[in-house]
């Protein structure tokens, strides 16, 4: 597909060796177009986060790959850090403990984009501001305990911004806050692909919150991909059983103009 920033074809991945491997996803052809938001759904265990580190070229080395994954979307071959932002759960595992908050997101910065360390702290600030952090010069001289849940995905979500990524991946980036703090996350994240024409693959179990805000949906089961399309259609008209029980499920919660398939 020629829109398409990356294509998955018959891509596999499976942790482990013989009667003991794991197959984490199972011939999965997917493609990610340009500038579009894709959620990918599914419970736990079914292969998203394989998938999104497989994207990011973070898989562990006893991952067996097999399939094709292409860039069409890049000139040239992928750069991890540089092309991809990452922004996971819980931010306490890519924040470190020790680092005040402007040197960690200054030090994203100047390794990307070779600035100088003054340039780089400008720039923290800068992205600080951008994802509307409270008093961002506080923030900057902050250590990531003395922040709140919603804060630290905000510095996340900074550093993983800083070498303007083509593609940012958001792997249950708002699933441990609470629901205002989840909205507040989703509308940044929302705005920031928006402004900065970023591809971004947000992966939850959650299809009410997703489909609230993607253009399209990709669903897991047990390492398939059992349906994708776009999140309208998907959710008017699921073509397989599980997507029809996961929206029944939250059909309260799900916005009526997108059941109806009215267009947006
Ligand atoms: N490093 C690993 N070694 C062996 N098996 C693994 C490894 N990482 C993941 N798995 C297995 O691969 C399968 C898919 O895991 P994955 O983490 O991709 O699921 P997930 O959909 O992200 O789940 P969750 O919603 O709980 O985060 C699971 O059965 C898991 O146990
Ligand atoms: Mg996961």
């Amino acid at each position: 597909m020629s829109d398409a920033f990356c294509s998955l074809q018959k891509f596999s991945v499976v942790y482990g060796r013989g009667r003991n491997g794991t197959t984490a996803l199972d011939s999965v052809d997917l493609d990610l177009i340009i500038g579009e938001r894709l959620a990918i759904i599914g419970e736990s265990g079914s292969g998203k986060s394989t998938l999104a580190r497989a994207l990011a070229g973070l898989l562990p080395e006893e991952a067996k790959v097999e399939g094709e994954m292409l860039w069409p979307g890049l000139r040239h071959p992928p750069r991890p850090g540089r092309d991809f932002g990452f922004v996971f759960q819980d931010p306490g595992s890519s924040l470190n403990p020790v680092l005040r908050i402007g040197e960690q997101i200054a030090e994203a910065a100047r390794r990307h984009l070779g600035l100088s360390w003054k340039q780089a702290y400008a720039k923290a600030e800068e992205l600080l501001e951008r994802v509307r952090m409270p008093q961002p010069d506080r923030a900057m001289r902050a250590f990531a305990h003395q922040l709140s849940g919603g804060q630290r995905q905000r510095v996340a979500i900074a550093a993983a911004i800083a070498a303007k990524p083509a593609l940012l991946i958001a792997d249950e980036a708002t699933s441990a806050l609470d629901v205002v703090v989840q909205a507040e996350i989703i509308r940044l994240l929302d705005g920031l692909v928006r402004e900065d024409g970023m591809t971004l693959v947000f992966i939850t179990h959650d299809i009410a919150l997703a489909s609230g805000f993607v253009d399209r949906l990709a669903v897991f089961r047990n390492a398939k991909l059992v349906e994708k399309g776009l999140a309208r259609s998907v959710l008017s008209a699921p073509k397989s059983d599980y997507t029809a029980d996961l929206i029944a499920s939250h059909r309260d919660l799900l916005t009526p103009p997108l059941i109806a398939g009215a267009p947006s």
